[in-house]
């Protein structure tokens, strides 16, 4: 396959979403094919999971079943946008990705790294992304950029849910060194865009995509 996956993980309130758009439109000016997705969502089907697993009325939601739902909206992105723009040899920039998986229902729900990884394999016929940008930012701030807003299901986790998912992230990051790049989330949008676009351009150029 010609295309690349990147995508973004990081804690809620690190600031990925901001992120990944800033750098798909640096992507789009620079005339490089590439489509922008995010998970769980994306696709009609996905964003109905979406809605199943942010509704905070699902208070009774088992952390099996909110593994087998992401992995179901992840199984079906994957077909319907990621596999066949990776073919079209685009830059897919995805926001979230299976690390999530590993960090919020392997760490943060105790389900473990190895079962997780083994079933997310099978739902993503062991595709990885080839860059990942990890944002990180202490749960505190995390609290504290979110203290505004309506919180959803996850979001309704406390602090010790929040210690656990991104201590799994600096765990997988210090895994796979060569693919997930941390970054520090607690400077301005700017300056954070411009360390990720450097990363991103050393990337694809050592690809020979650019
Ligand atoms: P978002 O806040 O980035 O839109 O993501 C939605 C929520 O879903 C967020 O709380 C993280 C969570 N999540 C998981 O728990 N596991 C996953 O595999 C993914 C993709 C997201």
């Amino acid at each position: 396959m010609r295309g690349v996956l990147i995508s973004f993980e990081g804690i809620e309130g690190c600031g990925k979403t901001t992120q990944a758009k800033l750098l798909y439109q640096y992507l789009k000016e620079r005339k490089i094919p590439c489509q922008l997705v995010y998970e769980p969502g994306s696709t009609k089907i996905g964003e109905k999971i979406r809605k199943i697993l942010l509704d905070k009325k699902n208070t009774k939601m088992a952390a099996k079943t909110e593994l087998f739902l992401y992995l179901a909206a992840r199984a079906q992105l994957l077909e319907e946008i990621i596999l066949p723009s990776l073919q079209e040899g685009k830059v897919i920039i995805c926001d979230r990705f299976s690390d999530s998986t590993l960090a919020y229902q392997g760490g943060g729900r105790n389900l473990g790294l190895e079962k997780v990884s083994q079933i997310n394999k099978y739902a993503t016929n062991k595709l990885k992304p080839h860059l990942t940008i990890l944002i990180d930012i202490p749960v505190a701030l995390s609290e504290e950029r979110l203290k505004k807003e309506e919180k959803d299901r996850l979001e309704k986790e406390g602090k010790e849910f929040y210690e656990k998912v991104r201590n799994t992230f600096l765990f997988l990051a210090k895994r796979a060194p060569k693919r997930i790049k941390i970054f520090n989330g607690d400077k301005n949008i700017e300056d954070l865009h411009f360390e990720i676009r450097e990363e991103v351009i050393k990337f694809l150029t050592k690809r020979g995509v650019i």
